[in-house]
């Protein structure tokens, strides 16, 4: 593994409904597999619409209802956190595009992937959106959420050195 611990940052737009969840089950995740000491994680938004402020509370929910406490406060991505981090995890192409922009052409700058990369079930390459839409749309991508987290730990924690 590249640190220890391994650092990821899960990004969306606003950082109130997919990466705060995703960081959340991340580490729900890597803790169920006695792995809590080997990562850490944080969450940003590649916009700064919310920042400041808690988790949507439908995310909270959704969260709750699956054991997951969230307590993330929103934040924008900075172009630090290419140096902070050791993988930035973009939520959509969207996102990943953003990212991209921020980052530019540092030296050293963190690997960004796709969260969908990691979905054994589907090719779809963007965790959906559920901001304007309704309960079961955030009920839909906590599960996308927790398969992806489960790929991504298994290939971090099996990865090389
Ligand atoms: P997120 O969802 O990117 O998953 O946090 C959104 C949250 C807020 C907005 C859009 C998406 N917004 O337009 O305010």
């Amino acid at each position: 593994m590249p640190s220890d611990p391994v650092s990821v940052l899960f990004v969306c737009l606003g950082n109130i409904c997919r990466s705060p969840l995703a960081e959340g089950v991340f580490l729900a995740v890597a803790e169920a597999r006695g792995l809590g000491s080997r990562f850490e994680a944080d969450s940003a938004g590649t916009a700064a619409y919310h920042s400041g402020e808690p988790p949507d509370p439908r995310t909270t929910a959704v969260a709750a209802r699956h054991g997951v406490h969230l307590t993330s406060i929103a934040r924008q991505a900075t172009r630090h956190d290419f140096q902070r981090f050791d993988l930035i995890v973009a939520m959509d192409r969207s996102n990943r595009r953003s990212l991209e922009r921020l980052r530019g052409h540092r030296p050293g700058a963190a690997r960004i992937v796709m969260m969908r990369d990691y979905d054994p079930e589907s090719g779809d390459p963007d965790v959906p959106d559920p901001y304007y839409g309704g309960a079961e749309g955030f009920e839909r991508v906590y599960g996308i959420v927790e398969r992806c987290c489960e790929g991504l730990l298994d290939e971090l924690a099996d990865g090389p050195g």
